[in-house]
């Protein structure tokens, strides 16, 4: 079956949504998500979006917090454009119905995170990302020109190298005419043609064992775009969150919110001590990179599971007014964190690199856009600040749909793409392949590629990937396709992109320690 379509979005969260909305404006567009269109990272963000929103707050404090943040590896340019724009794309969330959480005065009630020097996190409660969800798929309902198919598998890009052409990495004129999509619901794999299509598919955490992403977030827009010799950078930079509920077994890893220590929580090890001071003069509101390592190196020294988070000493009543959801999802396993402290260890969170883009979102392959985590634009540099992740994907949504609105009349349909062929393939044998195999890249990556890195354990990575791979190629290529087998590959691929770049940056920076060379190329510290 083939479908033409204006706009392909790839995704259904803040990016993907936020993107469709806007180009609806110009075209028809057609939304796919893999499972349910609500099922994002998106959902579960608790923390907010950061903006300057009151005097003595200023774009200048926001811009140097977030480079400061990244360890200066940021695009000055991009953090500037992204602080100024985000007080605008915040009135527009607001006036689609955005309930951010305001105080008895009517002004906002602004969290702070760590790194942020003012208050500046625009939230509600502590489930903002589930208000803004809601929000976004109301709207997106309700416009005729947006089509939704959920159940949608995207499984690779559409380009040259589909006509019979050689596709080289290093081409310039790569063209993306659409997707071959999995319909999940019938295992039929529809061709999309596209004059635009944008990857909004998320990040990566399923690379590892412990995280805080959904199932869905398995890096499928990086690894398309990278199969189709697009570009992507920054892989190594992944960061860790500091405070996930320690529940073993749980999957998704519970979140319990920065904000929580914005409030006032301090972390604590399991003799009571407040360790941060020794690691950083900011203590337990230093940045992610610094308080993820940190612990790290406290449950390895002492030997312990986890460290905790004290909440104990704050107002009981504010603290549950404010924390709603965690106070909830604690109490199920019997910690009230009015008088308990909560067990805490870090989880895989959020990927800063990926699908190379510049400052309208547009990748290096022609008519392919990327917005939302799965991009790199310079943002985040070697470590995000805080909540500057939901203001990313508005902000670059806005500019691609921009950019993109303004070349559609000009791009045609490529007719002469061929449907997919499923010449040579039958039934997975045993399914337990795919799960097994997904669950030791898991492990390897988890093992060797994790908050502190070696060359050695890099190596060791890699050659334990490259075996996993050639098994998986092998079933993929015999394979009736399944979304799991997918995603497989694609965790693969992402895998080996982390290890590559990892690998290759000598220096420790932000997010990237390694023990080889644990200074900043050109530093003394
Ligand atoms: P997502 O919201 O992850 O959406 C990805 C979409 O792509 C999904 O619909 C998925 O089904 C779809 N998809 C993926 N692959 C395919 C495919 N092959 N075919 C079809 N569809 C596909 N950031 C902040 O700024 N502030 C916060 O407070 C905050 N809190 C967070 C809390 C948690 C627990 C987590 C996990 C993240 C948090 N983040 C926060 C990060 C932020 O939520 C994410 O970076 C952001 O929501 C990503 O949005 P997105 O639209 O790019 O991707
Ligand atoms: C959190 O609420 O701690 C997460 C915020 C973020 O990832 O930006």
């Amino acid at each position: 079956m083939v479908k033409q379509i204006d706009f392909l979005v790839i995704g259904s969260g803040i990016a993907g949504l936020s993107f469709a909305i806007k180009a609806a404006e110009k075209g028809s567009v057609c939304i796919i998500s893999k499972v349910s269109i609500d099922e994002t990272n998106t959902k579960y963000a608790q923390g907010g979006i950061a903006s300057v929103m009151y005097h003595p707050d200023s774009v200048d404090k926001h811009v140097e917090d977030t480079i400061t943040a990244g360890h200066g590896f940021c695009d000055e340019e991009v953090v500037r454009m992204v602080v100024s724009e985000a007080p605008v794309r915040i009135r527009e969330m607001i006036s689609m119905g955005v309930n951010f959480d305001r105080k008895s005065d009517g002004s906002y009630d602004l969290a702070r995170e760590g790194g942020h020097t003012e208050h500046r996190i625009l939230h509600h409660k502590d489930n903002t990302g589930e208000i803004i969800q809601r929000a976004l798929i109301a709207k997106v309902r309700k416009n005729p020109r947006i089509k939704v198919y959920e159940n949608h598998f995207a499984v690779d890009l559409i380009t040259q190298h589909h006509l019979g052409e050689m596709v080289k990495r290093n081409r310039k004129d790569i063209r993306c005419f659409g997707a071959y999509v999995l319909d999940t619901n019938t295992n039929e794999v529809k061709t999309v043609l596209s004059k635009v299509t944008v990857l909004a598919t998320g990040g990566i955490g399923n690379l590892y064992q412990t995280t805080t992403n959904p199932v869905i977030a398995t890096g499928d827009g990086i690894a398309m775009a990278y199969r189709a010799k697009g570009v992507i950078e920054n892989m190594e930079f992944i960061q860790f969150h500091p405070t996930s509920l320690y529940n073993p077994g749980e999957r998704p890893s519970y979140l319990i919110t920065e904000a929580l220590r914005g409030f006032g929580a301090i972390l604590r090890n399991a003799a009571g001590e407040k360790f941060m001071k020794r690691y950083d003069h900011r203590g337990s509101l230093a940045p992610r990179d610094i308080v993820a390592r940190a612990i790290d190196t406290e449950m390895k020294v002492r030997g312990d599971d986890f460290v905790y988070l004290d909440s104990t000493h704050l107002d009981a009543d504010e603290l549950v007014e404010n924390f709603p959801n965690i106070t909830r999802k604690c109490l199920s396993l019997e910690i009230n964190i009015t008088r308990d402290m909560i067990p805490v260890v870090p989880a895989a969170h959020y990927l800063c690199g990926g699908v190379k883009v510049n400052m309208d979102g547009q990748s290096s392959i022609i008519n392919l856009y990327a917005v939302g985590e799965v991009s790199s634009t310079g943002l985040h540099g070697a470590n995000r600040l805080a909540s500057n992740s939901l203001l990313e994907a508005v902000v670059y949504a806005h500019r691609a749909a921009v950019h993109s609105g303004r070349l559609i009349d000009k791009i045609e349909h490529n007719l002469k793409v061929p449907e997919w062929s499923i010449e040579g393939t039958s039934h997975p044998e045993e399914m337990v392949l795919v799960t097994q195999n997904y669950k030791e890249v898991q492990i390897i990556l988890s093992n060797y590629v994790g908050i502190v890195r070696s060359d050695l354990r890099l190596e060791r990575a890699h050659r334990r990937l490259e075996i996993i791979y050639d098994e998986t190629e092998e079933l993929y290529k015999k394979s009736i396709l399944s979304r799991r087998l997918c995603e497989l590959r694609n965790l693969i691929n992402v895998g080996y992109l982390v290890i590559k770049m990892a690998h290759e940056r000598h220096e420790s920076l932000g997010l990237h320690y390694t023990i080889d060379y644990p200074k900043r190329r050109g530093s003394e510290f």
